[in-house]
């Protein structure tokens, strides 16, 4: 039973794309992660992406990105912008927390500050089941941090799990009797889930699990990727202040330096599968069942080779950029790429893109709406990083607003 573990960045494309190869990154957090979608193998995979898909159409991307995120963007800054001060990581949550709700299906019924509160709480103590393998606790510690999932994943249950499926549930049994068209069921994961046109085998449990996965998968990684983002913005921008008014008006450069830091800043630092069969890797190793493959997705970025000599660096004017990858492997590949990487990371430019009509993806449209009302880091709080797991992590990130 050993570890092998793969950095290079050929290599670890070619092994994320091997068929033969079942996830295993998120054992630990199986309260929440059990049979979700990135935990499926094989034909259980396949079918369960083909019936999900149907929410990942690129009119919904941009329908998203144009109309929904804009004004839940200004709204959450308001007060902050009002206030003078707040945290990048905090306004994250508070303004990703909407649209992964609305996108995984779970109905804000109050729509109160109170209910957006408990959903981030809700989602920070979820952050723990894609994190727990690579927390650095001990035992005991951990098995609290699996209780408070578990403890999570009841209340999500009974206070917005249990009444979407009810509200969607009357809404279908509309449907199916011809009282109302498809155009008024909702458009999201859970309807899809209990939907279920491709008859799969879904019994409740296993739609709450998956539900509560989107509304995680769509939210904590985009709020960590944008915290690393705008440390890396402001720290251009102390390099070089002549950047900042760059920054503001050039939304394509704003976009290319977001994907340059998702390059450096992995959400997840490693994948990790195992072997179905004994089989040769394209390193060269031989893998038998019991073993750990770990792809390292963060060295694989900061390969030479493929990206320049100074690959550790942030440096958004780098040429040596592979075809359609400046972001890396970042989003995965394979059979398990990421289903969110059009909304997360936009379109990639072309020499004609008009960036008026250009779909910039919520990471860029968060930091543009950041510099657009003056963001800078806090002078007086430093910003904080979390050690307490192997992922990169800021726990707040301080800033002003100074216009
Ligand atoms: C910066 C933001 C994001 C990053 C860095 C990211 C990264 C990743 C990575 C690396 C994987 C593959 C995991 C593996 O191979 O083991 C993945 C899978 C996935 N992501 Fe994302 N993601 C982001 C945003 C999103 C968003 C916004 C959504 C949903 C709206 C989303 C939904 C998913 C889903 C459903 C999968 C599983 C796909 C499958 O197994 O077939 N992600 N993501």
């Amino acid at each position: 039973m050993s570890t092998i573990t793969v950095t290079g960045y050929k290599e670890a494309q070619q092994t994320l794309s091997l068929p033969d190869l079942t996830q295993a990154l998120y054992d630990e957090g199986a309260a929440l992660m059990s049979d979700v979608l990135v935990n499926l193998h094989g034909e259980d995979h396949k079918s369960r992406r083909a019936l999900e898909m149907k929410v990942f159409r690129r009119d919904f991307f941009s329908y998203y990105e144009k109309e929904v995120l804009p004004p839940v963007v200004e709204e959450t800054l308001r007060q902050f912008v009002a206030e003078g001060k707040g945290d990048v990581v905090e306004i994250g949550y508070r303004a990703m927390i909407g649209l992964t709700a609305d996108f995984a299906g779970i109905d804000r019924l109050q729509r109160t500050s109170e209910e957006t509160a408990d959903l981030v709480r809700l989602l920070r103590v979820f952050g723990n089941a894609a994190t727990v393998g690579q927390f650095k606790g001990t035992p005991q510690e951990t098995e609290e941090l699996k209780q408070l999932i578990v403890d999570g994943m009841r209340e999500f249950d009974e206070r917005f799990f249990g009444p979407s499926v009810a509200r969607r549930e009357a809404l279908l049994a509309k449907f199916k009797n011809g009282e109302i068209g498809e155009d008024a069921l909702p458009r999201d994961i859970l309807t899809l889930l209990l939907r279920n046109e491709l008859n799969l085998e879904l019994p409740r449990e296993r739609i709450l699990r998956e539900t509560a996965f989107y509304f995680l998968a769509g939210a904590h990684t985009s709020i960590h990727s944008l915290s690393h983002a705008m440390h890396e913005i402001f720290t251009l921008c102390e390099r070089n202040p002549a950047e900042r008014e760059r920054l503001e008006k050039d939304v394509l450069f704003l976009q290319r330096c977001v994907h340059e830091s998702f390059r450096l800043h992995p959400s997840s630092p490693v994948s990790k599968r195992k072997a179905v069969c004994p089989m040769s890797l394209p390193t060269g190793d031989a893998a038998t069942t019991s073993d750990t493959i770990v792809i390292d997705l963060y060295q694989a970025n900061r390969q030479t080779e493929v990206f320049g000599e100074d690959a550790k660096s942030f440096n958004p004017y780098r040429t040596k950029i592979p075809s359609r990858m400046p972001y890396g492997i970042t989003f995965g590949v394979g059979v398990h790429t990421c289903l969110g990487k059009n909304l997360a990371a936009g379109d990639l430019p072309t020499p004609n893109t008009d960036p008026e009509t250009h779909q910039l993806g919520t990471v860029t449209l968060l930091a543009r709406a950041f510099l657009a009302h003056g963001a800078r880091p806090d002078p007086s709080q430093k910003a904080e990083q979390d050690l307490s797991t192997e992922r990169e992590t800021w726990l707040s990130y301080p800033i002003v607003f100074a216009k």
